[in-house]
């Protein structure tokens, strides 16, 4: 027999906490489409075209590396590219090590094999979805050439104590802020405190140039000459002297038309990002008398920019797994979810070896002096799976959307409270 409690959950045919549609972002408006109107107009009543690394792509590249404090900034043409653009600044030897986190999208992790260097993944934090300075720690070996630390969610890695490691080894570190603009450790904003940052722009982030897009942000000169060569087919950027294409690479630009968007929502950041953190704080508040469920607000000195929340289940003080609790809270009518991403260890292309045809290259390939098939435990992150769940949240989620998110964790932790 179900507890009264359990018989009021939706998921047993009790009424729902939410019935309405959870609210939209609207990120773009008519600033966006009157910034694109105007860009067409420019150009064509001249007879021309619009193209890029022109007037609009420069400002905004001026305008990010600004929001950022200064610095240098390349558009690119998605978050998966200025990853592998941040990479390809560094110059990297290839069949080296990257250490990479186990929590990311893939595009987070796949430029480093089509670099030919080794993805290691490294475990996370205790009860957190970012790697921690000691997990990546034990995976320094005397081949690893760079680290990329992820702020998954909008909140911000440790990065004082991993810049140390790093620093220490000598080993340049990549941060990956796909999910996290605007977010801050101790006082500095994410991107500006590795050697250089990657940002995603796709129209799902707190800043988007268009649908699609990306930025390397970096504070040297040097690396962002390498940057702007590796995004644009080895064409003699910052060399004196020019010449003919100095290396090999891909087309990877943004284009004028994304950049006149993203200038726009550049000028909305600020206001996305308060409203993100609005949301997060309202909800923790509001959460903060449960007893198995808390929400998290990140590191102490760090300031969240909340892409989602990561709420955390106490697992022993509730009857049932994750699973069936976050199931319990998707029925309420509130976007909950369980497992944020897999593990790109356990994707086919990482198992199967799938990056050069049947080669399995780079792993085997006999220039690699690591073992190809070394395992890497990640006993932190599969306690992060059973334990850590996550609701979205945006900028323009209310106080209404705060109580509901509150009101379905109360009703679905009283019905399996031990
Ligand atoms: C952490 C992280 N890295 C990289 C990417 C790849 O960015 P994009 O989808 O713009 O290629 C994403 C995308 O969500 C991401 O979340």
């Amino acid at each position: 027999m179900a507890s009264d409690g359990a018989n009021q959950l939706a998921v047993n045919g009790g009424p729902k906490v939410r019935t309405a549609p959870w609210p939209a972002r609207r990120l773009f408006g008519e600033e966006e489409k009157q910034a694109t109107v105007a860009l067409f107009d420019k150009y064509t009543s001249a007879g021309g075209v619009f193209g890029y690394n022109g007037e609009e792509e420069e400002a905004y590249c001026r305008e990010f590396a600004e929001f950022l404090g200064g610095g240098y900034a390349d558009a690119v043409n998605s978050g998966t590219s200025a990853v592998y653009v941040a990479l390809r600044s560094l110059e990297l030897e290839p069949f080296t090590e990257v250490i990479c986190p186990p929590v990311t999208d893939p595009g987070g992790v796949m430029p480093v094999p089509m670099l030919n260097c080794i993805p290691i993944p490294a475990d996370t934090a205790p009860n957190s979805l970012n790697m921690g300075p000691e997990q990546i720690e034990a995976r320094i070996t005397d081949r690893t050439s760079a680290i990329i630390v992820a702020h998954i969610s909008g909140l911000a890695a440790d990065m004082d104590p991993i810049m140390e490691v790093a620093r220490s080894r000598g080993i340049p570190v990549v941060e990956d802020c796909a999910q996290s603009h605007g977010a801050k450790y101790k006082g500095r904003y994410v991107g500006t405190i590795g050697d250089v940052g990657a940002f995603s722009t796709m129209s799902g982030k707190h800043h988007a140039t268009g649908a699609q897009g990306g930025v390397v942000y970096t504070k040297s000169e040097e690396m962002y000459w390498r940057a702007r060569r590796a995004s644009d087919r080895g064409k003699p950027y910052g060399i004196e002297g020019g010449g003919t294409n100095v290396t090999c690479s891909l087309n990877l630009n943004l284009n004028d038309m994304a950049a006149a968007v993203g200038s726009v929502q550049l000028r909305k950041l600020p206001r996305i990002i308060e409203g993100c953190r609005r949301a997060a704080h309202a909800v923790a508040e509001r959460c903060r008398p449960l007893k198995a469920v808390e929400i998290e607000l990140g590191l102490p000195e760090t300031e969240g920019a909340f892409w989602f929340l990561v709420c955390k289940l106490d697992v022993d003080k509730v009857s049932v797994d994750i699973d069936t609790f976050v199931a319990a809270l998707q029925a309420e009518g509130v976007p909950f979810g369980a497992h944020y991403t897999t593990p790109f260890t356990e994707h086919a292309w990482y198992k199967n070896r799938s990056v050069f045809g049947t080669s399995g290259y780079p792993w085997t390939c006999p220039l690699y002096e690591g073992d190809p098939d070394e395992a890497y435990p990640l006993p932190n992150r599969a306690e992060a799976d059973r334990r850590l769940f996550i609701v979205k949240v945006h900028e323009n989620v209310t106080d209404r959307e705060a109580d509901d998110i509150h009101e379905a964790l109360r009703k679905v932790e009283g019905a399996y409270l031990k």
